[in-house]
């Protein structure tokens, strides 16, 4: 039963997930918060793929909505919380549990004598919360294509959580209909693509994810560049969580076995 600090996992797959506050069913596309310190178990039906993002240093909350009101994006009314149904209550046991506890990068193991999670109820406004990327209502215009933050789901402590949901492509002839060229004075910028066609991006497949750091200059790949002039589309059709960190990320180990040194000449022409 692990349990981590204050993290929200993008699933791709149907979970059942307990945890402190009851039993949630997830499906692909969830997001599933937990807040720090929650006890937390997924049991997957099937190979499980999830994009995990922990914010150590503080907690999650909503963006600034400012002009567009606290309903855009998505209806608060749309975020799920676990239930104690029966679901839950069948998995109350006597049987000795693990809780896998992570602090300071490290983990310890707390052995209980039977399952701590045993609520028969909770109150307060603290809990696991579920949003679907389905559930995003994407801010656009048809003349102006808005930055990257006004795909703002999530804010931690340093970083940003953006959601890239498919919506119509600005249709005005003067409009520019691909991300600008462009890079990032402050903040390091890793994209995971979760499903669809990615239109400005080549080669770029569900699963993969781009890191492109502070002051790496990029934008859309050259094909998607000339067929955004030649031939249009009218929709995007991509699913893409962004994360932006204030401060520079590690390259780790793990990622380095997996990466792909030729990303960086993607850029040339044929
Ligand atoms: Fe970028």
């Amino acid at each position: 039963m692990p349990t981590v600090m204050n993290c929200c996992l993008f699933i791709k797959a149907l979970q059942n997930c307990f945890c402190d506050y009851g039993h949630l069913s997830v499906v692909t596309g969830d997001y599933v918060l937990i807040p720090r310190s929650t006890n937390w178990r997924l049991e997957p039906h099937e190979p499980m793929f999830l994009l995990m993002i922990e914010c150590s240093d503080g907690s999650y909350g909503l963006p600034e909505k400012g002009l567009v009101g606290q309903h855009a994006i998505f209806d608060p009314a749309a975020l799920d919380v676990p239930q104690i149904n029966a679901a839950f209550q069948a998995q109350y046991s006597e049987a000795t549990t693990q809780v896998l506890v992570k602090r300071h990068n490290q983990v310890a193991t707390i052995t209980y004598p039977f399952n701590p999670l045993d609520a028969i109820g909770w109150h307060g406004d603290l809990s696991v919360v579920r949003l679907n990327w389905r559930d995003i209502r994407p801010l656009m215009s048809h003349r102006y294509h808005l930055p990257p933050s006004a795909n703002t789901t999530f804010v931690g402590e340093g970083f940003v959580v953006c959601t890239f949901v498919p919506r119509p492509i600005e249709s005005d002839p003067g409009a520019l209909k691909v991300p600008f060229y462009h890079n990032n004075d402050d903040y390091d910028e890793v994209l995971f693509y979760h499903e669809g066609d990615f239109f400005s991006r080549d080669n770029i497949e569900a699963g993969m994810v781009t890191f492109h750091p502070a002051g790496f200059t990029h934008g859309p790949h050259p094909k998607a560049f000339a067929a955004s002039q030649s031939n249009p589309k009218k929709r995007t059709d991509e699913v893409a969580v962004m994360i932006d960190t204030r401060h520079a990320l590690e390259f780790s180990s793990a990622a380095q076995a997996v990466e792909l040194p030729d990303y960086v000449y993607s850029w040339r022409s044929a």
